[in-house]
Order: C-alpha cells, then structure tokens, then sequence
C-alpha cells in the first residue's frame, strides 16, 4: 500500500503560552506521534493577531456559485490567514484550551468563530477533531469546556472523537499546582496529573489513529470520493439538490 503522511496540528487557545494547555496539547501531539506515519505541528494562539468575526456573510457561498468564487474565504486580512492553510493541510486537528468561567478562553472562541469560512468551503467534512482543556480545579469545568469544542467542530462539519470521557481534562491548582492567587506563570502542574497526561495522550492517539483510516480510506475510494457530499451545509453542485431531494436552501 502507498504511503500517505498524515498531518496532526495542535492549537493552544491560551493567553499564557508554554503552560498547562500548551503542555497538555504538545502531550496529546507526543502520542499522535507514535502513530505510524504521523507528523504534528504546535501553534499557540497567542502569537496571533485574530479579530472578531464580523458577520458580514461574505464566507456563505450564494446557491448559484458552482464555482466557489464568492464564498469560503474570509475578507477580514490578519493572521487567520496563516492559519487557514495549516487547517487545510491538517488531517486531524487538537484543540486545546484553559477553562475561563467554564468555557473555553475568549482567544479560543474567538478563532473558532472565524472557522466558519472553512465549514462553506466543506474543509472539515472528513477532518477529525479532539479537545484538552485545563482548569485550576479538579473538577473546574473541563468537561463542558471540551464539549464547547467538540461541538463547534461539530457544527463545522468536523468529525469529533474523544479518547477519553471528553477528552483530555487536567488541573493545574492544589494539591499538585499552586493556588489561583500564588500562580506566578512559571508552573506546568498539570505535567503531575496523571489523569491530564493519560486523557491528553489518548485524545492524541484516538485523533491521529482516526485521521489515518479516514485519509486512507479516501485515498482507497479514488475518484469516487468526489462524489461524496463536499459541503453539507450548503451543497454546491445543482444536481446534488436534484439527487437528494433538497428543497430547504
Ligand atoms: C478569566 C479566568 C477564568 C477562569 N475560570 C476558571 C474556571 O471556571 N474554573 C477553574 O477551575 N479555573 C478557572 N481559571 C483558571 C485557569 O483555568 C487555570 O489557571 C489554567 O491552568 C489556565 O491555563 P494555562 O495554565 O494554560 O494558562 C480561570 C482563569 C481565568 C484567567
């Protein structure tokens, strides 16, 4: 069988970099790694510059643009178009983020709102995607936090997959880590929880181990795949609303 490389990209959605999110997705890449055929690449949010999503609608392809000239691509030039290609390229994708008031961190959502492009342009449709999320408490809010993710993958039109319960969930306060009001920025605590490095590392091997029966199952169906749906939002080609019915959009 030919040999396909398959792309996992992790994202850290975190203010503070190189610290527990970072760490717990940076784990969950470590174990993609020993995937047979993997390769990962780490990107912090922070060394971004993402606006706010504006809603101006530019991204939706109208219904007659068979060509996808007007549609899934977004008009707002800063750095999300940097990372658009990275998700492109990327077979499986980790999402990882701190739990602020149990959710995910506004730099998170923010970038998750600017994926919409992507959903019109049908990029996540056989995509997976997995979530790690840290909290100062043990039990602090990391569930909903990965189910914030997983579910905007979702709606993406991402595969989700979860490893473990959520995903990966770990804490960085006491007993292992300091408390809230003596964390200095210097400490990776969640490196000692051992729930937060097992749950990370199989969010990683759940999403890599995915992505690979995915890519070479497409890469097996040829040119058949392109007869599956691209977007399921907003099918582009007329004949696809003939052939499946579709009368609502
Ligand atoms: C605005 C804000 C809200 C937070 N909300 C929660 C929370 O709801 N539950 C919790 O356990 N920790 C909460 N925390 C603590 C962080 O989740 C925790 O310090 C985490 O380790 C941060 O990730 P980092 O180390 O990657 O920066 C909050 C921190 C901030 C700054």
């Amino acid at each position: 069988m030919e040999h396909l490389t398959i792309n996992i990209l992790g994202v850290s959605g975190a203010h503070r970099k190189a610290r527990n999110s970072s760490f717990m997705v940076q784990e969950a890449l470590r174990s993609a790694e020993k995937v047979k055929g993997v390769e990962t690449q780490f990107i912090e949010l922070a060394d971004f510059k993402i606006e706010y999503c504006r809603h101006c609608n530019k991204c939706i392809f109208s219904h007659d643009d068979t060509n996808r000239k007007h549609g899934g691509n977004c008009i707002i030039k800063d750095d999300m178009q940097k990372i658009y290609p990275l998700l492109e390229e990327a077979d499986g994708i980790i999402f990882g983020s701190p739990v602020y008031v149990s959710n995910v961190s506004g730099r998170m959502k923010t970038f998750m709102d600017r994926l919409r492009p992507l959903a019109f342009k049908g990029t996540f449709g056989f995509k997976v995607g997995g979530a790690v999320s840290v909290a100062l408490l043990a039990f602090g809010g990391q569930e909903v936090t990965n189910n914030i993710i997983l579910g905007a993958f979702h709606i993406l039109e991402g595969i989700t997959v979860s490893g473990m319960a959520t995903g990966g969930a770990g804490y960085s306060g006491p007993p292992l880590g300091p408390r809230g009001a003596d964390d200095d920025g210097k400490n990776i605590a969640v490196k000692d929880d051992p729930y937060a490095m097992t749950s990370a590392m199989m969010v990683g091997r759940k999403v890599a181990e995915t992505a690979k029966v995915i890519k070479y199952g497409i890469h097996a169906l040829g040119a058949e795949f392109n007869d599956l749906c691209s977007v399921y939002h907003f099918p582009l080609k007329p004949e696809e609303w003939k052939r499946w019915n579709i009368n609502l959009i």
